[in-house]
């Protein structure tokens, strides 16, 4: 066992996306600060109902995936596909751009709180072109496991926190994501496995915790060095966190906007075919 330490931290900065939702954006802040194959994570959340009212009305994407976990609120997502999905308290969203999706997540409530997070992962070469595709994943259709000092939901790929092989509510991809939301209770202490071929981070959310001797930021991307484990320690109030951690790709990758591809050339098309209208054809 080789237990991973903290490697660079990026705290989220507060900026605005769609038609004008609040977020703090920690990974893909800019376009060097991103963690193969992951491309960009949101947290949004806010009590008031002006900072996320005008939600993210239709735009396209191409090229990779958008998991969105929502805590609390209601969103309400619509494709072009026909896909209608009510995103609420612990539901998550997955959608697979591929070729092409164009989508819309509008609030479905005009007060009270809405918190959550949308993490962008990248699709290889191979997939990029994939027919798009969306799951909808109900709060009792994710996982919870007992763990040591607390509990956690997995929400995709698979952890052995206790000897026993736990599956996610999504497996598999040439990424092999793991993403679990993690709560541990005041003192907790827990090890976790990340497979060594995973590069991940640690997105502490509420409390405090420490990753074998650092303690962790909260609203950061604490990325974890290399290893097969994380040692987590939560402090008094306890902790609540996301461990995301994926299989890098290695490929380039040319963002433009919603569209993440490899080359220049295949950006120009995407804007093209969105212009023409056949992105999604
Ligand atoms: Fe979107």
């Amino acid at each position: 066992m080789t237990i991973r330490t903290l490697g660079r931290t990026i705290p989220a900065i507060e900026t605005s996306d769609g038609a004008g939702v609040r977020i703090k954006r920690s990974i893909g802040q800019s376009q060097s600060l991103r963690l193969d194959p992951f491309l960009m994570l949101d947290e949004f959340g806010s009590e008031q109902a002006a900072d996320y009212i005008a939600g993210f009305p239709a735009h396209p994407h191409r090229g990779f995936e958008t998991v969105t976990y929502m805590i609390e609120g209601h969103l309400l997502h619509e494709d072009h596909l026909g896909n209608r999905g009510h995103l609420k308290n612990g539901g998550v969203q997955w959608m697979t751009a591929g070729r092409g999706i164009i989508h819309s997540e509008m609030p479905q409530q005009d007060e009270g709180a809405m918190r959550g997070f949308q993490l962008w992962l990248n699709l290889p070469a191979q997939d990029k072109m994939m027919p798009a595709g969306y799951r909808d994943i109900q709060p009792e259709d994710i996982p919870r496991i007992s763990i040591p000092g607390g509990s956690l939901k997995l929400i995709a790929g698979r952890i052995q926190p206790d000897g026993n092989e736990h599956t996610g509510a999504v497996t598999g991809g040439f990424t092999r994501p793991l993403y679990a939301d993690v709560h541990l209770e005041a003192g907790g202490q827990v090890t976790l496995p990340v497979a060594e071929e995973l590069d991940g981070l640690i997105y502490l959310y509420g409390g405090n915790v420490s990753l074998g001797n650092d303690e962790l930021h909260v609203s950061a991307a604490s990325v974890l060095g290399p290893g097969t484990d994380v040692r987590l320690k939560a402090g008094p109030q306890g902790a609540r966190l996301l461990l995301v951690a994926g299989r890098p790709i290695a490929e380039p990758v040319v963002q433009y906007g919603p569209f993440v591809m490899n080359s220049r050339e295949e950006i120009e098309q995407a804007l093209q075919d969105y212009r023409s209208g056949v992105l999604t054809a």
